[in-house]
């Protein structure tokens, strides 16, 4: 198979993946994916329109994908809608619709559609094992479901929304074994993919071990 300049990173919730992937993508000058968000666009539009090619033809055609510095925002008709997509109850939405052949076929070449030559970094769940299985380096991040939540309070805190930590931990869990025993891509390694444990290692220490594969695979 033929490798393109594409890093994956998947894991589970709050697994820091986002952080990671982003900081690739401002220091390496790669475009991003932030497949989760695609996911929860899906959840949020589909609030009001329930016909998933239509969902799927307006984020083709009307939403705006903009990357600045080291965040990605999302825009429908000039209005920033992405901190509406950052709530616990779109993840849920997203988690349930993402369990839908057809709403992962819909959402598979919008998915590819980011890559560039020049250089991707996507994240999500599936993104080693099934929309690029041809990238040249892929990551699995992994950090316990206690340490996940407390960063998913921290980051959902930062947008001012109110959370109660013991129903957080209680939705990260039962997110993560609905993603990852559902039938289609669930949520699992590539074979050929680094699996990182991040429990005890911090962005940093996680990043200088991920430059280290960049260098390996990439040049
Ligand atoms: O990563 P994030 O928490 O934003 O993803 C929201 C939901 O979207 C996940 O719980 C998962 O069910 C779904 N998802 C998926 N495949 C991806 C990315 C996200 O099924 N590649």
């Amino acid at each position: 198979m033929k490798k393109i300049n594409v890093i994956t990173v998947d894991g589970p919730s709050a697994s820091g993946k986002g952080e990671l992937s982003r900081k690739i993508a401002f220091d390496y000058r790669f475009k991003i994916l932030d497949s989760g968000l695609l996911y929860r666009l899906f959840a949020y539009l589909h609030k009001k329109n329930s016909d998933y090619e239509e969902i799927a033809d307006k984020i083709k055609n009307e939403i705006i994908f903009q990357s600045k510095r080291e965040a990605i925002y999302v825009f429908d008709q000039n209005n920033d809608i992405t901190n509406k997509l950052r709530t616990e109850e779109i993840a849920k939405e997203a988690s349930k619709l993402s369990s839908r052949d057809n709403v992962r076929k819909s959402l598979f070449d919008i998915q590819r559609s980011f890559y560039n030559d020049k250089g991707l970094v996507a994240d999500g769940r599936d993104m080693g094992t099934v929309v690029f299985k041809d990238a040249k380096l892929k990551i699995f991040l992994l950090a316990s479901s206690k340490v996940r939540a407390k960063r998913r309070y921290l980051e959902l805190q930062n947008l001012g929304q109110e959370v109660n930590m013991p129903a957080l931990i209680d939705d990260i869990e039962k997110r993560d074994l609905k993603d990852s025993t559902r039938k289609l891509s669930p949520l699992t390694p590539a074979d050929d993919a680094y699996v990182i444990d991040s429990s005890n290692m911090s962005l940093e220490e996680v990043y200088s071990y991920t430059k280290k594969l960049i260098n390996k695979e990439f040049i």
